[in-house]
């Protein structure tokens, strides 16, 4: 791909920049379009009827169909485009609103691959409201063991929410998506999609899905910023999130009425700038094509697979399987910190610890592991740059 260009931060120095699954670059196009916000047109949506403030509104509400366009499948209305401030943000709106009134007679179902954020909220509710929390496997090869998957939804269980990621961050493993989706619609579950990091790397389409949910400041965007998708008439009636300002329709000391879908659980000003950076990125990633996206992606990761596999002492985690955007590993007889302080010396950027996933990690690996993560802009000469360097960490170690 020919994207370096747009990224002035890959000039600043020669820092090898392999954590883009923590978080992408942004382009600059999107600082510009933000520095514009702020320069031009700095003020708040849907309050004033000044100039700049119905700019604002402009910009701000015109990413929702930028988002139903790009992202969704056709037909999807702006009105089921919730901004968040990041994928943990839609996760907790819907285990707060969604299932706001779940108790023990209903089970929120996860898989072993989920990270952090898809973890958290449901324990919380859990542990509040009874509700039960499932766990399926994933097999010898990092896939879902779908079995399980049927095994718990054929559960008697009043009410069933499938919470799972496409394309978990600690394993880089594509799940079969559709499928998870048209098995939790043949048992009448609910489906929330996590494509924090699908959404940069392939189409995502939510005709299987309930939810979905993405981040930002993962996909070329700017931080504090994120998407939930929700199907018309799932979150219409819930109660809403977080309480404030926008989210309302009337306010009195006696009593509050809320706002209709998406601004309902839009509370206080929001991200107004970062969501309007949010659409240039989504732009951005149209212009270049998530199909070359993917297909840069498919072979960078290939690529990288292949190249730590064949360094000595090293173990790539579901070495059998192909991976998307991340490849995770671990160095026989050294820390994962240790190794990725020495390769910080020779200004290789990769992640390292429990990727915000340690249950997995813990259980199948038993330690902080490295993690290695593409963009469109990541090079296969980036990746030889980081076998040279463990080369060197492994003379040390
Ligand atoms: N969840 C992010 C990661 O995978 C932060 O690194």
């Amino acid at each position: 791909m020919n994207c370096r260009k747009d990224f002035s931060i890959l000039n600043i120095d020669d820092t090898v920049y392999l954590d883009s699954a923590a978080t992408s670059l942004t382009p600059d196009c999107v600082l510009e379009k933000i520095g514009d916000y702020y320069q031009n047109y700095n003020a708040n949506i849907h309050r004033g009827i000044h100039n700049w403030a119905e700019t604002a509104t402009a910009a701000y509400e015109g990413v929702r169909s930028i988002i139903a366009n790009f992202i969704l499948t056709p037909g999807v209305e702006d009105s089921e485009i919730v901004f968040t401030s990041g994928t943990t943000h839609g996760i907790n709106i819907v285990a707060n609103s969604f299932c706001a009134d779940w108790d023990s007679n209903d089970q929120i179902i996860i898989s072993e691959a989920e990270h952090h954020a898809n973890i958290v909220p449901w324990q919380q509710l859990r542990d509040r409201s009874g509700v039960q929390l499932q766990v399926v496997s994933l097999n010898e090869k990092g896939y879902l063991e779908f079995d399980q998957l049927v095994d718990f939804l054929k559960r008697r269980c009043n009410r069933s929410l499938v919470a799972m990621s496409i394309l978990p961050n600690a394993t880089g493993v594509m799940q079969d998506w559709q499928k998870i989706g048209q098995l939790a619609k043949m048992y009448q579950a609910n489906v929330l999609l996590d494509g924090a990091q699908s959404v940069p790397r392939i189409q995502t389409d939510v005709s299987d899905c309930d939810f979905l949910v993405f981040s930002g400041h993962k996909t070329y965007g700017p931080t504090g910023t994120g998407v939930l998708y929700a199907k018309k008439g799932l979150l219409d009636q819930s109660p809403p999130y977080m309480g404030g300002g926008d989210m309302i329709k009337t306010v009195s000391f006696d009593q509050t009425t809320f706002n209709e879908m998406p601004w309902r659980y839009e509370a206080g000003t929001p991200n107004i700038a970062g969501i309007i950076g949010l659409g240039r990125a989504i732009e951005w990633i149209k212009e270049q094509g998530l199909d070359n996206i993917t297909a840069h992606e498919t072979s960078i990761s290939d690529y990288a697979q292949e190249a730590l596999k064949s360094v000595e002492r090293v173990s790539v985690f579901f070495p059998q399987t192909a991976k998307l955007g991340l490849v995770v590993f671990s160095v026989d007889s050294a820390q994962s910190s240790d190794v990725a302080t020495l390769l910080n010396t020779q200004q290789i950027a990769v992640r390292s610890g429990f990727l915000c996933a340690e249950p997995i990690l813990r259980n199948r690996v038993g330690q902080g592991v490295l993690r290695a993560s593409f963009g469109c802009y990541t090079t296969t000469e980036e990746i030889d740059k980081l076998v040279a360097a463990l080369h060197k960490v492994l003379s040390i170690l």
